[in-house]
């Protein structure tokens, strides 16, 4: 799932138990093998699998709660807020454009879900923030909320910020969502996002990655996603013409999960 979810290893690099097939839990009580597709030639590439009806028929019937979007592991949420904050800060402390004591003008959160990431980081450190999310039930529940600008009910790869976008941002911040779309979609919509960037603003990305042990991505039947690699990311991030300004690995989540890495990235 696009969301935290327990990791495929065939070896560990701290001695947990050993899953032979990328493991996801959907509720506390899930405990169920995930469909592995491989990278082959008759099959196609695990992000050729991405049905765009399918996952939003999943996140359509997935209660709309922050235990509902992260996959039954509404623990990591505070922690992962605070990671990201943490993250932010540091970029602000080498921007010379986005000083520390004021607030940015203006943010989206891309793939909101619920708004966890906008009520709980995002519209604490910028004025306005806009959202888009295909569930309508979930943006239901952001809708007036403090902060909250304009609400876009579409999916990313479907999103014209030049046309349809209030920017510029200063922040753009996509979680736990671009595995929803495929290789070329993802690069479609980074190409799309330098004109609507402020000067010095940033792309965020901050997602699973796969660790998969031929290095590959994984796609993920439950919600119709990939996994992607470290690797995968940085040649998408060249593909769209980004440079990658900071990067960090989450800290602090439960073992046994995902690793989730955030990559911020500017206009080359
Ligand atoms: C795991 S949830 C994460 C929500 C939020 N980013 C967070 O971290 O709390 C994945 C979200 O991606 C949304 N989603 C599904 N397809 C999408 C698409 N094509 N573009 C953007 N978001 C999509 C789902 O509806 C769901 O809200």
């Amino acid at each position: 799932m696009s969301s935290p979810k327990r990791k495929s290893q065939t070896s560990s690099e701290n001695g947990d138990e050993v899953a032979k097939k990328p493991r996801i839990a959907k509720d506390d009580s899930a405990d169920e093998l995930a469909v592995e597709i491989p990278i082959t030639a008759s099959n196609g590439a695990p992000d050729s699998h991405i049905n765009a009806q399918a996952a939003i028929a999943y996140w359509s019937s997935t209660e709309a709660t922050v235990s509902g979007v992260l996959g039954g592991f509404p623990q990591v949420s505070r922690i992962d807020l605070q990671g990201s904050s943490n993250f932010l800060a540091k970029l602000r402390r080498q921007s010379k454009h986005f000083p520390a004591s004021k607030k940015l003008r203006r943010a989206v959160d891309g793939g909101a879900g619920i708004g966890r990431i906008t009520a709980g980081f995002l519209s604490k450190v910028a004025e306005t923030v806009d959202i888009v999310e295909p569930v309508k039930s979930f943006t239901d529940q952001i809708k007036g909320k403090e902060n909250v600008g304009e609400v876009y009910n579409v999916g990313l790869e479907a999103w014209h910020p030049e046309k349809d976008g209030l920017g510029p941002y200063d922040l753009i911040w996509n979680q736990w969502c671009l595995g929803q779309l495929t290789d070329a979609h993802l690069v479609e919509y980074l190409k799309r996002l330098p004109p609507v960037l402020s000067e010095g603003g940033w792309i965020v990305v901050k997602e699973n990655l796969s660790n998969h042990h031929l290095d590959q991505d994984v796609y993920d039947e439950t919600d119709s996603s990939v996994t992607r690699t470290d690797g995968k990311f940085r040649k998408l991030f060249e593909e769209a013409d980004l440079k990658l300004v900071s990067t960090e690995l989450q800290k602090g989540f439960p073992k046994g999960l995902y690793p989730v890495r955030a990559y911020a990235l500017q206009p080359r």
